[in-house]
């Protein structure tokens, strides 16, 4: 993967992040100060992908120790505890986000029961920086077990961005091309433009044109016909909550292709790192879907696609059932059916 760019990180007692509101258009970096403009960047999309998002909310915790003007261990913990609450109201789908919450916030128990405030704030942002390092060899880890999915010449369609712009790096479903790809195998990659935000059209074929990976761009309703003139070998997405049963939420636009591979008799994988598998809901009815505003959907490029008063819907995700999931690729390898055992067991391997 290409070093010229990266998608977020702690640089000089501030978070650094590409702002994915402009791809393709411009490559800018934003330099935020304080949690809450972690939280906005979180909200306004500017990142976004459900292990960036988690790494982005780290950040911003460790961001929030910077900033409190605590003297004593409680005070500091107090102020974290706020911190944590903002940017758990940031979004409310990829688990990922909880998860990274829940990380620091057992950093902040234990290191806050003393009054050494400057040791606690060392230690908080030492766990969000691992964190953020973790991602990205999990998402490796993750890539290379998915490997043995991708035939030689496969071509791979993705919806939306679950690549290195979605996490620290590598990527998840990108992570599996970006693997197979460095294992010697030929892939094309065919990327849904996905409506309304355009993740797929904007940062799933930015980020793979840097790679040189061989990418074409379709809008989501072209998908069927493509899979029904044998021009797709493989489905492969990211997700942003598995259930404990398999059930997958992911980018709004997944279901309906998956119940265009299981027609097609296309494999159909879905690729994420075990801090996106969410033991504790049982299935995808519990899964929050987020509702966003409508202006992503009114509005392409500040102009106005749908006439003024007419009401729209914003569901941001979907969820696909387990039973049209051919496997749930993750960095303790594959996981099959029945995913209500297989995925448990991942969490308590040998
Ligand atoms: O609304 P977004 O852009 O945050 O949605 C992102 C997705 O749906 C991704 O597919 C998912 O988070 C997987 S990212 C590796």
């Amino acid at each position: 993967m290409s070093d010229a760019w990266f998608t977020l990180r702690w640089q000089d007692g501030a978070v650094v992040m590409l702002d994915q509101r402009r791809l393709p258009a411009e490559e800018t970096y934003l330099t935020l100060t304080s949690v809450e403009e972690v939280a906005c960047a979180i909200e306004d999309l500017a990142v976004r992908g459900a292990p960036a998002i988690g790494c982005a909310a780290a950040l911003g915790m460790a961001l929030a120790a910077r900033e409190s003007r605590a003297h004593s261990g409680t005070e500091l913990h107090a102020d974290l505890a706020s911190a944590a609450e903002r940017l758990a109201r940031t979004r409310p789908t990829a688990v990922n986000l909880f998860w990274a919450l829940g990380r620091m916030r057992s950093v902040a128990d234990r290191v806050c029961s003393g009054d050494d405030v400057e040791a606690a704030r060392g230690e908080l942002l030492a766990e969000a920086e691992n964190l953020v390092e973790q991602d990205v060899a999990v998402c490796r880890a993750l890539g290379d077990a998915g490997v043995e999915i991708v035939c030689d010449g496969a071509r791979v369609l993705t919806h939306c961005n679950a690549g290195a712009l979605a996490t620290a790096g590598w990527g998840t479903a990108l992570g599996v091309v970006r693997s197979a790809v460095a294992a010697g195998r030929r892939v094309e990659v065919l990327a849904d433009e996905t409506r309304p935000f355009l993740q797929g059209a904007r940062l799933t074929a930015w980020e793979l044109a840097r790679d040189r990976i061989p990418v074409t761009v379709i809008t989501d309703n072209m998908a069927g016909h493509l899979m029904a003139r044998g021009e797709v070998d493989l489905v492969v997405v990211g997700a942003d909550r598995i259930a404990a049963n398999g059930d997958v939420a992911n980018k709004i636009g997944t279901y309906p292709v998956a119940l265009l591979a299981r027609e097609h008799g296309i494999p159909f994988y879905v690729a994420a790192p075990l801090s996106t598998i969410d033991l504790d809901t049982a299935d995808g009815s519990e899964i929050p879907i987020e509702e966003r505003g409508s202006a992503e959907v009114t509005h392409l490029a500040g102009q106005a696609l749908i006439p003024e008063g007419v009401p729209v819907r914003h569901p941001a995700f979907d969820v696909t059932p387990a039973r049209l999931v051919s496997g749930i690729v993750t960095e303790r390898g594959i996981a099959r059916a029945p995913y209500a055992e297989t995925l448990r067991s991942l969490f308590t391997p040998g």
